[in-house]
């Protein structure tokens, strides 16, 4: 049988995703025991990482499995390119470092760095589908620059818990400010997951954050399939009038990726995207939604990730029980 890898929620079916979600609301309610005993998962982070992380080694620990924790200092520089000569920095080929990896573990989750190029480069998540490519065990992309599964399934599953059905619900996706360049991988993974549960999903971003043009048409696409609907606008007004979920997030300018205080730049006079009470007001008594981590009075107040309607930590807890529920698919 081959591996199956866990890269994009674009690759779910909705069979699979409603499957995904049921397994981890049950093993949310019921722990089931120690059912990867012997199992090792690797984890390499190119980044920072708290709930990813943890939540990972705690979902690996509690099904009785075992964490490696291959963090990027441990590790030698590696080429992605095919065909690369290597006479540069790089020390050795992503082909080889899977290959050994999978003699070693039972899966890999990686979380690739930040910004390493042009849009155009960083878009084809090089390292991790690499990995994919190459290793024999299944690879689960922990974030890259185009996508964050494991926190959009744990985000659909926060939603479903206080919406009970998403179909036809309204969601808004909307950008907020931050001082650094972020990426577009959480935005990505849940407005395709959103569009899969055939939710009215609004995006809203300033002018010069479009999202990547072929995660937008698949969405669209996801949306209509599923008896759903995706509009883009470009005030926040508009995008929370009615929303019935409010999900702040930012990232990154796809045109100055490579430019970091040119992206500084366009975001100075955006600092007025940020949410707060009057904003919320002006919803459907929407929830608050946020990946964390947040810039708290910069992508919104304390007054409303504090507040009642928040549920940014349900998010982050979900992500254990998702995450369990994704490891006992691809390794039992
Ligand atoms: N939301 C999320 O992935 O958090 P970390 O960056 O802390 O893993």
């Amino acid at each position: 049988m081959s591996k199956r890898d866990f890269l994009s929620t674009a690759d779910l079916t909705r069979k699979e995703l409603d499957d995904l979600l049921d397994l981890a609301a049950r093993v949310k309610g019921k722990r089931p025991g120690q059912v990867l005993a012997g199992k090792v998962l690797g984890l390499l982070f190119f980044q920072p990482s708290l709930r990813t992380r943890v939540s990972f080694e705690v979902a690996m620990v509690q099904l009785g499995g075992h964490c490696i924790d291959l963090s990027s200092d441990d590790l030698y520089e590696l080429e992605p390119q095919e065909q690369a000569v290597m006479d540069g920095r790089a020390e050795e080929h992503v082909k080889d470092a899977a290959r050994t990896l999978s003699r070693y573990v039972d899966a890999l989750g990686i979380r690739s760095a930040a910004r390493t190029g042009t849009w155009e480069r960083d878009r084809q998540e090089l390292l991790v589908r690499n990995y994919a490519k190459y290793a024999s065990v299944p690879v689960i992309n922990l974030e890259t620059s185009f996508e964050h599964p494991c926190q959009a399934i744990a985000d659909v599953l926060t939603m479903r818990e206080n919406l009970v059905t998403l179909k036809g619900r309204r969601l808004t996706l909307l950008w907020c400010n931050h001082p650094e360049p972020k990426s577009l991988g959480p935005t990505h993974s849940i407005l395709q997951a959103a569009a899969m549960m055939g939710m009215q999903v609004t995006l809203a971003h300033p002018l010069g954050f479009e999202v990547d043009p072929q995660v937008l048409e698949r969405s669209r696409a996801l949306a209509g399939e599923h008896g759903g609907g995706l509009r883009v606008v470009n005030d926040m007004e508009t995008a929370a009038h009615g929303a019935e979920v409010l999900y702040a997030r930012s990232w990154g300018c796809t045109k100055y990726w490579d430019d970091a205080e040119r992206e500084a730049m366009v975001k100075r006079s955006l600092q007025g995207w940020r949410v707060d009470e009057a904003l919320m007001a002006s919803t459907n008594n929407a929830f608050l939604m946020h990946p964390l981590p947040v810039r708290r009075n910069v992508a919104a107040t304390d007054a409303v990730l504090d507040g009642e309607h928040s549920v940014i930590y349900d998010q982050a807890a979900n992500r254990t029980h998702v995450q369990k529920a994704l490891l006992m698919q691809l390794l039992k």
